[in-house]
């Protein structure tokens, strides 16, 4: 394994002022997406899509550190016959790609699930490596409810995500550790906190008992924050202030970066609380974004799956990025955002 090399990607990846653009939807999920501007979900549809943000030159040079790609995008060709791992690696970003098969029912613990996606990652590993990825993600799923999570729910996913960690580091990627604790119930923010800090503990001890070398990683955690459905929504300045609480009391400073998801926030949520956290600093990591749907449902909505208007779903996706590039340094205003 070459630390210093895995080191440099993932220093790279949350390099000040940058984030990494998620546009590794399954195709389960980008269908949900194309559905809500009456899109088809055909190949060409998924590819246009996607290639109408990476040829966003300007913002993806000035603003996105690193794309994380489905196994389809990754071996996709823009329009011109150029492959969209080439166009995104141009802009300077790296390509990283999507290796957990999705979230499947733990056995005996209703309600919970498991990410699968072990069994030949090694192999899977090598051909993304020669395809031109640079880092994985994996991302592991914990509800919140009357009686979970389970400590069995949050020690299988945390192995999963160590074995997989590993694997990546011994094949040459950067792990992207995801374990999302979900903002969908009507738990309030101290609930949150609470699990996400159970959840983070023992990810960390599995990565170790793994054998994973924290300077060669980026976590990419969810912010603590109320549940969707809690009558008593959490002020901006509370959700900063939890988030950083339980991350300095779980993530060791060998940790290059910390990279969000989004998770179901309004896009101008997170990038607040993002910038809330950095003004808050100074932090012992780079803290930056790795979002989904905050980075991408203005530039989707704006380009409604027309090919006349991929000008302007480009624009709402550089505004989109700048906001949240300022943000990763602490330096976004409402007056910006207006801008
Ligand atoms: P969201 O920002 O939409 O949560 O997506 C990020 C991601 O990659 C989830 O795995």
């Amino acid at each position: 394994m070459d630390l210093k090399k895995l080191n440099d990607i993932a220093n790279r990846m949350v390099a000040p002022g940058k984030g990494i653009l998620a546009a590794d939807e399954s195709t389960g999920s980008i269908a949900k997406r194309l559905d809500s501007i009456n899109t088809p979900n055909t190949e060409e549809n998924r590819r246009d899509y996607r290639e109408m943000m990476f040829s966003a030159t300007e913002a993806m040079k000035n603003y996105i550190s690193g794309v994380i790609l489905f196994d389809e995008t990754i071996r996709q060709k823009a329009k011109d016959g150029t492959p969209l791992v080439q166009m995104i690696a141009k802009t300077g970003a790296v390509p990283g790609i999507k290796l957990d098969k999705g979230p499947k029912p733990l056995p005996f613990f209703p309600g919970e699930v498991v990410t699968e996606g072990l069994d030949g990652l090694a192999a899977r590993i090598a051909e993304y490596v020669a395809l031109g990825a640079g880092f994985a993600k994996w991302r592991a799923v914990i509800d919140i409810g009357q009686h979970i999570p389970s400590y069995n729910c949050i020690n299988a996913n945390a192995q999963a995500l160590a074995r997989y960690a590993a694997l990546c580091q011994e094949g040459g990627l950067v792990p992207i550790v995801e374990p999302e604790v979900l903002m969908d119930g009507d738990h309030d923010i101290d609930r949150c906190m609470q699990v996400t800090e159970w959840v983070l503990k023992e990810q960390f001890m599995q990565l170790h008992y793994a054998g994973v070398k924290l300077e060669g990683m980026v976590l990419k955690p969810n912010m603590v924050i109320s549940g969707k459905k809690c009558a008593k929504q959490a002020s901006p300045e509370e959700v900063a202030e939890k988030t950083l609480i339980v991350l300095k009391r779980c993530v060791p400073s060998a940790v290059p970066g910390i990279a969000f998801l989004s998770g179901g926030q309004s896009s101008l949520d997170a990038t607040r609380h993002l910038d809330l956290m950095n003004k808050m600093g100074p932090l012992p990591w780079h803290l930056t974004y790795s979002y989904g749907r905050a980075l991408q449902a203005d530039a989707l909505k704006t380009w409604g799956g027309k090919a006349d208007k991929i000008g302007a779903g480009q624009k709402a996706f550089a505004h989109r990025a700048k906001m949240n590039a300022l943000a990763a340094t602490g330096k976004w205003s409402d007056k910006a955002e207006a801008a």
